[in-house]
């Protein structure tokens, strides 16, 4: 792994310090960064967060999921909220700035706001998020717990909870009144290579990609390795394995924008001298448009028809469709950049995030994006530059003082 890590040191701006500091939370020995969702290392950056948000003159709390919530009251008190946030938790062995960017963005907001002595109209509310990375919860859970977006009583989903101390009363218990939100902005790196390959500074998000999980089972017959011949198997993990480069091969053939990904895979009984009679693996596919997401679906059924010796079964585990971001969002945000003469770019996310339980539930979001040094991103080598970390917080905090000022 290069070594990408940035040191604190003493001419490092107030964010990258701060962002540093929590974002190595969970630091792994190679380098990378594990903070899952509901861990001790979670509840030490949340602790670490609420710290700083308490310093800042903020009414702090964590919530029954969670989250982290801080409020910093306005001066009208029939405003909206403006509230902006993302997650604290990361993916196993993932880096330093996916999510965490956000949060610390939005605590420089605050801090900025105190510097100069400013009260907003509208109270600002930041949010850091629990488990928006994918989990047996089914990803983006503490934000789709804030907005009712989950729905806790789905059969086994107590099961579930209860192995992260949690239960559906907490989830129902997290629910907020989200139509006292005015907007939710979130700031976060692209995880793609579209800006740095560009040279563009900014990315304004257009809209969050669907994200579809399917989880497959392929049944074959386990049998002995040794006196089993060739012709007579039936191999589930062998049908597994033609399943997934056919269906990588259908994807590449259908859309240029689609993405289809097999990261998690378990083979039963799974021992060196028996053979596979069942595999489970996760199928993961994402794209903007519905209609393509579910023409791969069929397509990837039709193709397990053809594998001999092994029958598929496929359960929907998570439907996260596309959103997009509110075009007066865009436009704000858009304005800004042009203002300070940031190099900038309208896009798409394809990556998840918090945004999409908010849009999902109506509330106006816009998504501030900076470059990713090779696109890296979900691993230890995930990189941002400092000077775009401040960019996209400066970005971030003058979209928050003209909303306040003039609306959207
Ligand atoms: C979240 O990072 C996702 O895109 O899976
Ligand atoms: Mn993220
Ligand atoms: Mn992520």
């Amino acid at each position: 792994m290069e070594n990408l890590v940035e040191e604190v040191t003493a001419n490092m701006s107030r964010l990258n310090e701060l962002l540093q500091q929590a974002g190595n939370i969970g630091r792994n020995e190679d380098g990378s960064i594990t903070r899952l969702g509901f861990s001790e290392k979670y509840f030490q950056a949340l602790e670490f967060l609420k710290g700083r948000m308490q310093e800042l003159g903020m009414q702090v709390e964590t919530d029954p999921v969670g989250n982290l919530h801080g409020v910093l009251q306005g001066s009208d008190p029939e405003a909206k909220s403006i509230v902006i946030g993302s997650h604290m938790d990361t993916v196993m062995q993932g880096g330093v700035y996916d999510g965490m960017l956000g949060v610390t963005g939005a605590l420089e907001v605050a801090a900025r706001l105190k510097d100069e002595g400013r009260t907003l109209r509208h109270p600002l509310e930041i949010w850091g998020f629990n488990m928006e990375e994918s989990s047996i919860l089914g990803g983006t859970f503490g934000s789709r717990c804030v907005t009712g977006m989950l729905d806790p009583d789905i059969p086994g989903y107590a099961e579930k909870l209860a192995k992260f101390g949690c239960s559906p009363e907490k989830a129902k218990a997290a629910k907020r009144d989200i139509s006292k939100y005015e907007c939710y902005l979130e700031y976060h790196i692209e995880q793609g290579d579209k800006l740095d390959h560009t040279g563009l500074d900014v990315g304004v998000v257009s809209g969050i990609v669907s994200i579809i999980d399917y989880k497959v089972t392929a049944k074959g017959m386990s049998n002995h390795a040794g006196t089993t011949m060739m012709a007579n198997r039936k191999d589930a993990l062998v049908g597994m394995a033609k399943l997934i480069v056919a269906a990588e091969e259908r994807a590449k053939e259908l859309n240029d924008t689609l993405v289809f990904t097999v990261g998690k895979i378990s083979v039963s009984p799974g021992q060196e001298n028996v053979i596979p009679g069942q595999v489970v693996a996760n199928f993961e596919m994402r794209h903007m448009d519905k209609a393509v997401t579910d023409q791969f679906y069929a397509d990837i059924q039709a193709l397990a028809k053809e594998i001999p010796n092994c029958e598929f079964e496929f359960v929907n585990t998570s439907a996260k469709y596309s959103t997009p971001c509110d075009p007066r969002l865009i436009k704000l945000i858009d304005e800004v950049c042009t203002e300070k003469g940031i190099s900038h770019i309208i896009m798409p996310s394809g990556a998840g995030h918090d945004a999409n339980s908010m849009a999902h539930e109506g509330v106006p979001i816009g998504m501030i994006f900076v470059p990713s040094v090779k696109g890296i991103s979900h691993q230890g080598d995930e990189y941002t530059k400092p000077e775009h970390i401040d960019m996209g917080a400066d970005v971030l905090y003058h979209t928050v003082l003209k909303l306040d000022e003039n609306g959207f």
